[in-house]
Parts: structure tokens; C-alpha cells; sequence
């Protein structure tokens, strides 16, 4: 079955050099959509430092943009207050400028994958506004600053809004108030003024959090702040968001002046027992009726989830002109954090490489896709 699944992904990509003249070896995803978005995929430390050799082979090839899956994030940057760690953004972002790719910073502020410091003083109270505004100054400046004209767009702000589109009561917003996110904003553009500057976030497409997140954007724009993109992440499911809810989403933000970016893009195979959240810090019992397919995908569900992948890039291609980047979260399926999110140990086939790194079958069907466009 395998074997035939493989062949058949090799008879797709022949056809398709056949109908572009192009050849086979030509035919990647960053080669077919070089003139409409960048496609980019996240990179763990085994890929950064090249010890996951097949990874890095693949992503060479079919890659143009990348994004640290982890590395950047303030708990490694910044683990205690004023000592920073940089070994491995330096080698993400140094692999970035010897591939030539458009090399993205993930993320700035956050309430996730924080380190303990950051809201308390030394007796453990909450800190001030002005300490706390001064804490992310330097967090950010310092950040922004070693890579200025190297990472050519900041995710600055992650996840700060929720589906009704109210706003997380992380503690950025309980000390600052809404302000912390054109603070951020402004903070790296000056760090680095050449900078893309994006808001990211998950579920973007429920109507309350598209509200909310475009109100955002237009109050920056209003007092000349910069933010060029909102970054969609799609962690989505077989079933959920509907195409049309997303197309909804993308439409409006476009609408509202900025660009999009499809960041974190993988397609669970598996029931969710919760719809489409991506908030990290929630979890789930393992439970043996939630791991379904340990050996593998039935044909049927096999057949949706590439369907599934096509529906998905068939929007992303019809909106090329509002779509900046589309970045997926990680390259093969056993790298994926959605193995153990939200239900640990779990077998889960969301991304275009299988687990024997073998370009599966809907990679040929979505570059085919192009071909009509
Ligand atoms: C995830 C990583 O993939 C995991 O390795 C890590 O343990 C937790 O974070 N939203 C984001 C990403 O913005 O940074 C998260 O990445 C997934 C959800």
C-alpha cells in the first residue's frame, strides 16, 4: 500500500514537469509558488545544528522562508533577567543567510514559553507597569537588534486576543492594559525600521477574534504605529474551521490593510476533543480511543486529509495577492508537536514529509494546483 502511495506520488510530480516542461528536479514547492507567497517551515535544534540531516536536505529544496520552532522564544533568549542565550537563534539565523531564505523571528511577547522573572520582582509581587514596559524594551531591542536586517519579519505579539474577542488576561494585559501590544510594536521598529511586523495568532478566523484583531490593527495604523501582517496559524482539523469561515477571515483582514501569513500550517488526522485551540498549556488524558491509527492512515482518512490540504491551498493561491508567507510547522510528521498536543504520545499525521521522510503524495497534488492558476 505504501509502495504504491509513493509511486503515485512520483507519477504526480512527472505529470506535472510533463505539463511545465520543467525538470522533475525543479519542480519543489519553493520553485512553483516563488512569484506568489514565500513557503516556509519551522525548524527544530536537531535541524538548525544539521544533525537531522534528511530534514535539512528537505528543506533546502523545498523551502524559502524559515521559522524557529523554538529557540526564539524569551525562556531561551532571555532565561534570567539580563543574561541572555543566543547559541541558537545565531546558528537558526546563520543557516537562514547561507540558504538565502527569508528568515522569521518567533516570538517577541508572549505569554507562553516565558521565563518566571518576567512579572515579578524580587519578592515575587507583580512588577510595575514602568518596570514591566522597561523589561520588554530590553527584551525586545536587544533581540530585534542582533539580528537587525538579517530577520526580515518579527512575530511581535502571539496570541494576545480571544475567540470573542476579548483580550487574555495574560499578565502583560493585567499590567499594562491593552497598550502592551503597540508598545511592543513600537519597541522593534525601533530596533530595526526595516522590519516586518506581524501579530500572530491561533482560531483567527472565530468572527469576534477577527473583530477584535482588526480594530487592533487599525488603531496601530491610526497612530502611525507600523504592523504589516497577521499571522493565521493553522492548526486545523479535518473538519474544522470551514474553508469558508477562514476565506471569511482572510478577506477581512486583507480589507483592513495588512498582509497574511499562514504560519504553523498542519492538518491533524485525528480527533480533536476540543475543536482547533493551539493553547500550549492545555492538556488532555491519553485516552486509546483518541489514537486511532498508530500503523497508519486508513485510505478514507487518508483521502480527506489530502483533500483536506488541497482545499486549503486552493484558497491560500486564490488569495495570493493579500498572502505574504505560508509557513508549515515542521517538516516531517514525527517531528510535529501535535504527536503530543493535546493528548501526549499520540500518532498524528499532520505535515507534507512522512516519518521515513518520503515527499508524500499530496505534495505533487498541491503543485499541481499551481498549474491552473
Ligand atoms: C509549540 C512547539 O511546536 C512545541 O515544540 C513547544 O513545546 C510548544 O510550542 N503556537 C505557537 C507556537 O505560536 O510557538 C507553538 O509551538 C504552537 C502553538
Amino acid at each position: 500500500m505504501k509502495k504504491i502511495a509513493a509511486l503515485l506520488g512520483i507519477l504526480t510530480l512527472t505529470v506535472s514537469c510533463r505539463t511545465t516542461g520543467t525538470a522533475s528536479s525543479d519542480i519543489t514547492l519553493k520553485n512553483i509558488f516563488k512569484n506568489k507567497f514565500y513557503i516556509g517551515t519551522a525548524m527544530s535544534l536537531p535541524q538548525i545544528y544539521g544533525k537531522d540531516r534528511k530534514s535539512v536536505e528537505i528543506i533546502r529544496k523545498q523551502f524559502s522562508s524559515i521559522v524557529a520552532e523554538n529557540c526564539m522564544k524569551s525562556m531561551f533568549l532571555q532565561p534570567e533577567e539580563n543574561k541572555f542565550f543566543f547559541d541558537d537563534a545565531d546558528a537558526f539565523v546563520a543557516f537562514g543567510e547561507k540558504n538565502n531564505m527569508f528568515i522569521i523571528g518567533h516570538t517577541l511577547i508572549w505569554h507562553s514559553q516565558l521565563p518566571k522573572w518576567f512579572f515579578v520582582d524580587k519578592d515575587g509581587k507583580d512588577v510595575s507597569p514602568e518596570v514591566l514596559k522597561q523589561r520588554m524594551k530590553n527584551h525586545i531591542t536587544t533581540v530585534v537588534s542582533r539580528y537587525k536586517g538579517r530577520v526580515k519579519g518579527w512575530d511581535v505579539v502571539n496570541e494576545a486576543i480571544m475567540e470573542d474577542g476579548s483580550y487574555r488576561k495574560s499578565k502583560f494585559y493585567e499590567i499594562l492594559g491593552e497598550d502592551f501590544i503597540p508598545l511592543a510594536f513600537r519597541y522593534a521598529h525601533e530596533a530595526d525600521p526595516d522590519a516586518e511586523l506581524y501579530y500572530n495568532d491561533y482560531n483567527e478566523w472565530y468572527p469576534g477574534k477577527v473583530a477584535a484583531v482588526i480594530k487592533m490593527v487599525k488603531d496601530m495604523k491610526a497612530r502611525g504605529i507600523r504592523i504589516d501582517g497577521v499571522g493565521m496559524q493553522a492548526h486545523v482539523g479535518l473538519d474544522t474551521p470551514s474553508i469558508e469561515e477562514y476565506e471569511k477571515a482572510i478577506s477581512a483582514y486583507a480589507q483592513s490593510g495588512v498582509k497574511i501569513n499562514i504560519t504553523e500550517l498542519d492538518i491533524s488526522a485525528l480527533p480533536s476533543p476540543w475543536g482547533t485551540s493551539a493553547n500550549v498549556s492545555d492538556k488532555i488524558a491519553y485516552d486509546e480511543k483518541m489514537n486511532p491509527y498508530r500503523n497508519g492512515l486508513p485510505a478514507d482518512v487518508q483521502a480527506n486529509w489530502e483533500n483536506r490540504y488541497q482545499d486549503f491551498f486552493r484558497l491560500f493561491l486564490k488569495h495570493k495577492n493579500s498572502i505574504r508567507r505560508v509557513t508549515l510547522w515542521g517538516v516531517t510528521d514525527s517531528q510535529s508537536w501535535k504527536n503530543d498536543f493535546p493528548i501526549k504520545g499520540r500518532t498524528d499525521y499532520p505535515l507534507l514529509f512522512d516519518r521515513r521522510y518520503n515527499t508524500k503524495p499530496v505534495v505533487g497534488k498541491i503543485i499541481r494546483l499551481t498549474e491552473t492558476k
